[in-house]
């Protein structure tokens, strides 16, 4: 087949992320994009089944967020953020402290998932001081730049790094059958260590593999953390904005964490936001008459007008509709009946809008060779997949149909069923 244009100067100058440019195949060239749709070049479409890096949530170029961005742009596109403030920042903020668990008061805006942790990180330091740790969850993932890399302790996505990632304390996250085990390492990192803040991804870590853990010992760990004042953050870069079904994992936790992370879904997947929310205690920890003292972080597009249109338009859609969740949860649910102990699988399991399958392989990590061979196999049906090794999920935008489900399904079942 012959290159596309657009490849060819690709080729010549971008540097993509996350891909091996040696070995990976030609970038497709996508030019639109339509509710679950991604349209290419050559004229096919790909069903965007892991919502564009999960950041999608109403489908693609959706009209109403199309519309409000364009509306901001014409009026004010950008304004620094310290010393101005302007309305669609102060609406959001006051939207998303009144949906997400109580007890938060405060937003800090920056661009994306690792900003806003990267955000929390620096606060939960700067306010416990010096000579202190962070406590996190093995497998975690926190994002790429260095405070957040270090949070997700080392793992394959950051190796070349490890000699230069900060000291943290991780233990095993309360998996099933791994309860007891983890909760027991959690109250010897407390009795042994020195910590500032627990980091953890609510309920289900994300780019670790897709794995979900126990909603109940996490609150215990939280509540126990509070309890010693050690400040807790809830990374929802991923959970958040409804993938877990409610609005954030943490709404259903019972005990609000002190700093809660937002980011990807945030805008509907239009622009780049991170909001880091958190109690007025840690506030107020900044206060004083000295410059010194106050929180000298920021990003040159913090709080971006457009972003902050985007993710209110996208908010007043959630708003809107929730029930497309709940359909999407009992359609996997149904699938998942079907195929909770197919050999084929070490396990099948639903996380509100997320179906996640691990394929039964011997390599089971992130390089496991299944990974590129599912993706090719998917693209040729249509659908965009981006497994994590043997880790094969569905993450779709809250607009797909059931046919479009349907559709996956049976691709899904021709790896289990006529695959070697
Ligand atoms: C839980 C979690 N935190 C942080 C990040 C980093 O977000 P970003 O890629 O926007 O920097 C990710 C990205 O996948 C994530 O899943």
């Amino acid at each position: 087949m012959e290159t596309s244009s657009l490849v060819k100067r690709d080729q010549k100058c971008i540097w993509h992320p996350f891909t091996q440019a040696q070995t990976a195949a030609s970038p497709i060239p996508i030019v639109a994009g339509n509710g679950v749709y991604l349209y290419a070049e050559d004229g096919r479409s790909y069903l965007d089944a892991i919502s564009s890096w999960w950041v999608n949530l109403h489908g693609h170029a959706n009209p109403y967020i199309t519309k409000k961005i364009s509306e901001q742009a014409a009026q004010l596109e950008h304004v620094l953020f310290a010393g101005y403030t302007h309305l669609q920042a102060i609406t959001l903020a006051e939207r998303l402290l009144a949906l997400s668990p109580q007890g938060l008061t405060r937003v800090f805006y920056s661009d994306n998932g690792s900003t806003a942790v990267e955000t929390a990180i620096k606060m939960a330091l700067q306010v416990k001081g010096s000579g202190k740790t962070l406590l996190s969850f093995q497998g975690g993932y926190h994002g790429d730049t260095f405070g957040a890399m270090s949070a997700s302790g080392k793992n394959s996505y950051n190796h070349p790094f490890w000699p230069y990632l900060f000291q943290i304390y991780s233990i095993s996250p309360p998996l099933r059958g791994h309860e007891e085990q983890s909760w027991a390492e959690f109250e010897r990192a407390l009795k042994t260590e020195n910590i500032a803040a627990f980091i953890f991804e609510p309920l289900l870590q994300g780019a670790g593999g897709m794995l979900p853990h126990s909603k109940i010992y996490l609150k215990r760990m939280i509540k126990t953390c509070h309890d010693r004042g050690i400040i807790t953050i809830a990374d929802e870069v991923m959970t958040g904005f409804g993938r877990t079904g409610p609005l954030f994992a943490c709404n259903t936790i019972e005990e609000t964490p002190d700093i809660l992370c937002l980011s990807k879904g945030i805008t509907g997947g239009f622009l780049p936001l991170g909001a880091t929310l958190a109690k007025e205690y840690l506030y107020e920890a900044f206060l004083s008459n000295e410059l010194s003292r106050a929180f000298l972080h920021g990003h040159s597009y913090t709080a971006n007008p457009l972003a902050c249109a985007a993710a209110n338009a996208s908010l007043d859609l959630l708003e809107e509709n929730s029930s497309d969740r709940d359909r999407i949860q009992h359609s996997h649910l149904r699938f998942q009946n079907h195929y909770a102990f197919h050999p084929k699988l070490k396990r099948c399991d639903v996380v509100g809008t997320i179906l996640i399958l691990e394929y039964s392989t011997q390599e089971s990590s992130y390089f496991d060779p299944l990974s590129p061979k599912l993706t090719s196999f998917f693209q040729k049906e249509g659908i965009l997949v981006r497994p994590l090794g043997n880790v094969l999920y569905i993450l779709p935008p809250y607009c797909i149909t059931n046919d479009e489900l349907q559709k996956i399904y049976e691709t899904i079942e021709i790896t289990l069923t006529n695959w070697p």
